[in-house]
């Protein structure tokens, strides 16, 4: 039998996705559209020290200029949520020009032939709802029913694929354990409630959207994903605290919320590789990298990602709902996009059913309590001017969109050059990590 020689066959050859695989770019209303009065994060916002939204990318205004632009960047799909306090401003009151502006949005993206993802609750609350207790108040759930009742026929025909809550596990740590966004509170009961709260609305308003579109609309939710590891492979005590973590933090909300998803949304961001020293966690030694990092010091982890797709892979469809890094360096962002897009494709090698990637974020925003330092953006907001300028990485993306794959071409960014047989093949990125 003659050899066969797959590294000479594929030297040059393009990694590639599946057919119909959607590409876009993820923002919420909240960091983008400026001016939103009405939330919660608003009234928080005006405290003293605290980072102020104001107008931020002032997409309330400028919608068609970004879809144009994500257009014209190849992107076939956008994830967007819209702001509950601007269209129920008033507990029962809904504003017609507001639900009339968002029709205007999704029809601008249709325009543009471009799949919708509509998150309905992305971490903001009308001032009136948090006034009675927020997700704590199981009355929130009945008014977030009542929410999406009203949007159903108003904006139901240009929705594709319905986004319930965008990761309920951090709005429940940020709120209740790093205490660092509204309405801040230490208290272990309101924040098992609220998680409740958020389960039992997700499964409402699953149920709701299932009885209005009976023949299709995918409904999912975007869940905050981690990469977990013991720091000692052979650490028992360590081992249990990945398996803890990973019950908790990446599993428990499915397990609330069984039979209520039609895809998997998977934002992933984060690596932990947990330490102890005898029976004593040892954080810092847990948080520490040996990677390059973004610029808020988020591990640059490409394997992260493989793990946690393989780790979710079920029958149902998975969506990238969110993967992006917060950096000033454009190349940082070109190694980035290939790196996990490398990772994302041997996931699907190895018959993980991946559909769809949103990197976050289309354009700069408003990161919560962190402000607008972070620039996760393929286009840059110059906020003195609101003028939007491409990132050449926006380009790099543009051209793996193109060709529904990572050229070889592309390799060039990684400072090294990796053929698609060896990335499929799970070559191991660990040795070359440290670019200079
Ligand atoms: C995710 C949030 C999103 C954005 C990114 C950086 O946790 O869903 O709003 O802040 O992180």
């Amino acid at each position: 039998m003659p050899h066969d020689h797959p590294k000479e066959k594929h030297d040059h050859a393009t990694l590639n996705f599946p057919d119909g695989f959607l590409w876009g770019a993820a923002t919420s209303a909240h960091q983008v559209e400026g001016g939103n009065t009405h939330n919660n994060w608003w009234k928080w916002e005006s405290l003293p020290g605290h980072a102020r939204s104001g107008q931020a990318a002032d997409q309330y205004n400028r919608y068609e200029e970004d879809f144009d632009l994500a257009k014209s960047l190849n992107h076939n799909a956008h994830r967007l949520s819209i702001e509950w306090s601007r269209i129920e401003p008033e507990e029962g009151k809904f504003d017609q020009n507001a639900i009339g502006h968002y029709k205007a949005v999704l029809e601008a993206l249709k325009k543009r032939k471009m799949a919708v993802m509509l998150t309905l609750w992305h971490f903001t609350l009308p001032k009136w709802v948090t006034d009675q207790g927020g997700w704590e108040n199981g009355a929130t759930v009945k008014y977030f029913v009542r929410f999406v009742e009203k949007i159903i026929p108003n904006l139901g025909e240009y929705v594709d694929f319905w986004i319930t809550v965008n990761e309920p596990g951090v709005y429940i740590y940020e709120t209740y354990i790093e205490r660092a966004w509204p309405n801040a509170k230490k208290s272990f009961w309101g924040m098992i409630k609220s998680y409740l709260n958020i389960a039992s609305a997700h499964k409402k308003v699953y149920k709701l959207l299932h009885k209005r579109y009976p023949a299709g609309k995918p409904v999912g939710i975007a869940n905050n994903l981690l990469s977990f590891e013991p720091f000692h492979k052979h650490s028992l005590l360590e081992q249990l605290t990945v398996s803890l973590n990973d019950v908790f933090i990446n599993h428990l909300f499915y397990l609330l919320t069984r039979k209520t998803h039609d895809f998997l949304g998977i934002n992933y961001y984060f690596h932990v590789r947990f330490k102890h020293h005898g029976f004593v966690p040892d954080l810092a030694g847990s948080f520490s990298q040996t990677h390059e990092a973004s610029d808020l010091g988020w591990e640059i982890y490409p394997e992260g990602i493989f793990d946690v797709l393989t780790d979710l892979s079920d029958d149902i469809p998975i969506y990238i709902t969110e993967c992006g890094i917060a950096s000033t360096n454009d190349d940082r962002r070109n190694r980035f996009l290939i790196q996990y897009l490398q990772e994302v494709a041997r996931a699907i090698k190895m018959g993980v059913n991946v559909r769809g990637f949103f990197y976050w974020s289309l354009i700069d925003n408003f990161e919560w309590h962190l402000g607008f330092e972070p620039r996760f953006g393929l286009i840059e907001i110059d906020y003195e001017t609101q003028k939007r300028i491409v990132r050449p990485s926006a380009l790099v993306y543009a051209e793996i969109i193109a060709g529904n794959g990572i050229p070889h071409s592309l390799m060039k960014f990684l400072g090294h050059t990796v053929t698609a047989d060896e990335v499929l093949k799970g070559f191991d990125q660990k040795e070359t990590a440290h670019q200079p």
